[in-house]
Parts: structure tokens; C-alpha cells; sequence
């Protein structure tokens, strides 16, 4: 095989009491790649489609996880990359973390898979550290395991493959404007008050609890972030009427999709989710920003191959 064509999904982040260690994969939104061998040694991007991101390897995510990955493996032959984006970097659902994890993943079989999936977590944090100048695995995780993912550690990196509820249903505004993580990591305060930790890890913990015993009702009472969103909800416009919206139209919980802007709500059963994305398309109306809404199934499968 000399070729392979993939898509390499979007992710929600944090889910809102795991900063930084929490994610789930998105099924209805991601990028396209084409990862293809060549005689010349080294890595090569030859085609970047939908949005505009360097060319230069070091300086794009998909080429410095790439590299990393060239740099272990050190093959006789090189390799090319086509990027086809679809999910707008800085709109908070793992952009740079699909196109570092894509790379990776498809140079992985074009080499015949030698490297487990966490290896190539391990290589696709190097991308994901040039967009967000800090080293996290929480959006590269589902990215390549699919469902829900807990990085346990990161040193030495560890991730847990969390059951997901069948009917769990994911509902995703992105209003247009652009928040950058490296700003929306900066306005965190460094240290958190005690009470707000028991709170946060207690959650954490009921979560992952409700996700394993199939409990919608303590999944939605798990899903509340008392540490980032107070900071981060002030950084998108509508934050609260969105997630008024969500809850009285039966959402489990709303919250800051990764480092915002987008919000994500979790719905039990499609039928609900459907109508929690026309209640908040009703309510984000009233705000001037251009925005997308869908909903997603919890993707279960992460990066797949094409054709
Ligand atoms: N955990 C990261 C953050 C996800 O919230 O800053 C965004 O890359």
C-alpha cells in the first residue's frame, strides 16, 4: 500500500470537570487526509485545502507529529500529505489535534502499523503543542481511541478507554469567532481554592462512574465544571443563554467544548439531542455572530481509513 486516504475526526475536550484530561470523539464533523509514500526521504505537505496553515512542517502540526514519527521510525522513503480541513482551527473541537493525530495514524499503516496507539498519542502531542504551546492529550486521545478517553498521565502517558452510554448523543454550537487555547489557557488562574478542587475531582470521579454503570441521571449531575468555565464562559458571547436553553429541553449538561468557542451539550437519546439543537439554534438567534450547529453520535471508532 502506497496511499491512504482517512478521516480524522473532531473531539470535545475537557468535557467540563476533566480539564485537560477528559474527551470524547465526534462522529458527524472531521478533516480528510491523504498520507502517500515517496522515493525522496523525509516529509513533504503538498496540499492544504479549506483553511489557510503552513506549509512548512515544522511549523504545521500534522508535519512536526509527522516528523516526530519519521524521526523513530526512520524509514528508506518519505512520505507526502495532503490536508483537506474542515473543522476551522481555534473553534474548540480538536482541529489541530485531527490533522496532528492524522498524520500519524496514516503513516502508521502506510508502515504497517507498527506502532500501538499510544505511541502514536505520543507522537501527536509533539503537533498539538505548536497550536497550543502546551503539551495535552485530552483531544488527541478520542482523536485516535474513538468514545470516551481519560489521560491518566502524561508522563509516563497513560490513557483509559472509558465505556460510552449507547444513547448518548452529542449537541455542538460553534459560534464564529476564534479563541486561541494558548489565550483561553493564559486567563486560568494558576491556583485553584481547595473547595473547588473536592468539587472538580468528585465530579471527575461520579462522572467516570455514570459512564461505566450506564447512569444518565449521575452523568448529568457529574457534568459541572466550578475550576475553567467560570474564566472561559466570559469568553463567548451567549455562553448562558445556550445553556438555559439546552437544559430546559432536556440536555444532561452543557458546557465549554474544549477551549471554547464551541459548546457542547449531552443528550440522552437522538430524539432529545434534536430537539435541544433547535432550541439553542432558536436561542443563539438572537445574537449576531454566525454560527454552525449539529448533532453527533459518539463516534466509538476515532480515525478511519478512506478507501
Ligand atoms: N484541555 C485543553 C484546554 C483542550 O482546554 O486548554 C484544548 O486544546
Amino acid at each position: 500500500m502506497n496511499e491512504i486516504k482517512l478521516f480524522s475526526p473532531a473531539t470535545v475536550a475537557n468535557v467540563s470537570c476533566g480539564f485537560d484530561v477528559l474527551g470524547f470523539c465526534l462522529d458527524s464533523v472531521g478533516d480528510e487526509m491523504v498520507i502517500r509514500k515517496t522515493s525522496n526521504k523525509g516529509i513533504k505537505i503538498i496540499k492544504i485545502e479549506g483553511y489557510d496553515l503552513p506549509y512548512e512542517v515544522n511549523k504545521n502540526v500534522a508535519g512536526v507529529s509527522a516528523m516526530a514519527m519519521y524521526k523513530a521510525a526512520n524509514p528508506d522513503f518519505g512520505f507526502e500529505i495532503e490536508i483537506y480541513k474542515k473543522i476551522k482551527p481555534g473553534s474548540g473541537v480538536g482541529s489541530s489535534s485531527a490533522s496532528a493525530a492524522g498524520s500519524v495514524y496514516g503513516m502508521n499503516v502506510l508502515l504497517g502499523s507498527p506502532y500501538s496507539p499510544l505511541e502514536l498519542t505520543a507522537f501527536a502531542i509533539k503537533g498539538e503543542a505548536v497550536a497550543s504551546q502546551s503539551e495535552h492529550a485530552d483531544n488527541i486521545a478520542p482523536a485516535i481511541y474513538g468514545g470516551f478517553t481519560l489521560v491518566k498521565s502524561l508522563d509516563p502517558l497513560e490513557i483509559l478507554q472509558i465505556p460510552t452510554p449507547e444513547d448518548l448523543f452529542a449537541v455542538v454550537i460553534h459560534p464564529q469567532i476564534e479563541i486561541k487555547t494558548s489565550d483561553a489557557r493564559k486567563i486560568l488562574p494558576k491556583d485553584i481554592p481547595l473547595k473547588n478542587a473536592i468539587t472538580q475531582w468528585s465530579n471527575v470521579g461520579s462522572l467516570i462512574h455514570g459512564l461505566h454503570t450506564n447512569d444518565y441521571e449521575l452523568i448529568s449531575r457529574s457534568l459541572v465544571d466550578v475550576v475553567v468555565e467560570p474564566f472561559r464562559s466570559q469568553l463567548i458571547p451567549g455562553f448562558e443563554s445556550i445553556k438555559k436553553a439546552a437544559l430546559e429541553h432536556g440536555a444532561l449538561s452543557t458546557g465549554i467544548s474544549g477551549s471554547g468557542p464551541s459548546v457542547f451539550s449531552l443528550c440522552k437519546s437522538q430524539k432529545t439531542a434534536i430537539k435541544v439543537e433547535k432550541a439553542v439554534r432558536q436561542a443563539y438567534a438572537k445574537y449576531t455572530i454566525p454560527f454552525d450547529i449539529y448533532v453527533s453520535k459518539i463516534n466509538m471508532e476515532g480515525i478511519k481509513k478512506l478507501n
